[in-house]
């Protein structure tokens, strides 16, 4: 018996992975994170599953159905929205399972930020203007930030800020990156990427707060920085013509010169 943790992605129901989709349909329990898992995956469980809403539950009461399940000896599919690796609760849930000898798997997602990027059409790095991007939140009722995750700290490195869980204070995180981005830096607000409903508002940090209707107080991602709106970056050099790689020697005397991955491959074995 195995639990396996499985990021059901952002909530378009095609966004789930196949392996995924798979498990989902071999394990006869299923626990979803109600408020974002979307009710169409759920139908990847076999006939007869025994699926369970986990919202309304706390943690002990969700061990508890995981702890039957495996009494029984049954797979569990445990979904999550997004990815697993941010914000799932997966590390406490994982620790439990542990301590109980539960085995478990882990199968990835279609992480929020992605989805919002892809809605924007957009590539958050981009050569010359931003080459990381930060995930991070705001402080809520049930979560603080470690000292030092600060929006004006992460701001100060220039980075692409994808901001979750804080659409409800917009107006806090604008006045915390002002100082670092200016008033002209571009933002762009993502409401549930990904949905029938989605809506993308395009701004700045001067602006962006006004364009946030009440409509829209959870489930979006705050994008923030300059590679938002950027016409005039530098192109790459993986694609420059006279770029010397591996996989396009420019001349007779580049070290790649002769390189194929079966030489590399026998060179390594
Ligand atoms: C509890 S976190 C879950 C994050 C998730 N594990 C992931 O990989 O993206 C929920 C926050 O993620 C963001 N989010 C999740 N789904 C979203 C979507 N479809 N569109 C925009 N933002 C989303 C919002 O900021 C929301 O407040």
């Amino acid at each position: 018996m195995t639990v396996h943790f499985i990021g059901a992605g952002p909530g378009a129901p095609d966004l789930l992975t196949l392996r995924g989709r798979d498990l989902i349909a071999s394990c006869p329990v299923c626990l979803y994170a109600g408020s974002l898992v979307p009710e169409a995956i759920l139908a990847h469980c076999p006939p007869g599953a025994r699926v369970v809403n986990t919202a309304p539950l706390d943690l002990e009461q969700i061990i508890a159905v995981i702890r039957r399940a495996h009494e029984a000896g049954q797979d569990v599919a445990r979904l999550h929205s997004g990815d697993l690796s941010v914000w799932s609760a997966m590390g406490e849930q994982l620790r439990r399972l542990k301590a109980l000898g539960i085995p478990v798997s882990v199968t990835p997602g279609v992480p929020a930020f992605a989805a919002a990027a892809a809605a924007l059409g957009a590539e958050l790095t981009l050569p010359g203007l931003a080459q990381s991007v930060v995930l991070t939140r705001t402080p809520g009722r049930a979560s603080s930030m470690p000292e030092g995750e600060t929006l004006a700290n992460f701001a100060a490195t220039g980075a692409t800020l994808a901001i979750h869980l804080s659409i409800q204070n917009i107006a806090g995180v604008v006045s915390d990156l002002v100082p670092a981005y200016g008033p002209d830096c571009p933002v762009a607000v993502v409401y549930r990427a990904s949905w029938p409903d989605e809506v993308i508002l395009r701004g700045t940090l001067t602006d962006i707060e006004g364009k946030v209707g009440a409509g829209i107080s959870r489930t979006a991602l705050i994008l923030v920085g300059p590679a938002l709106a950027a016409e005039g970056f530098d192109e790459s050099c993986l694609y420059a013509a006279g770029y010397d790689r591996r996989y396009r020697p420019q001349s007779a005397e580049s070290p790649w010169s002769g390189w194929t991955p079966e030489a590399e491959a026998r060179s390594d074995g």
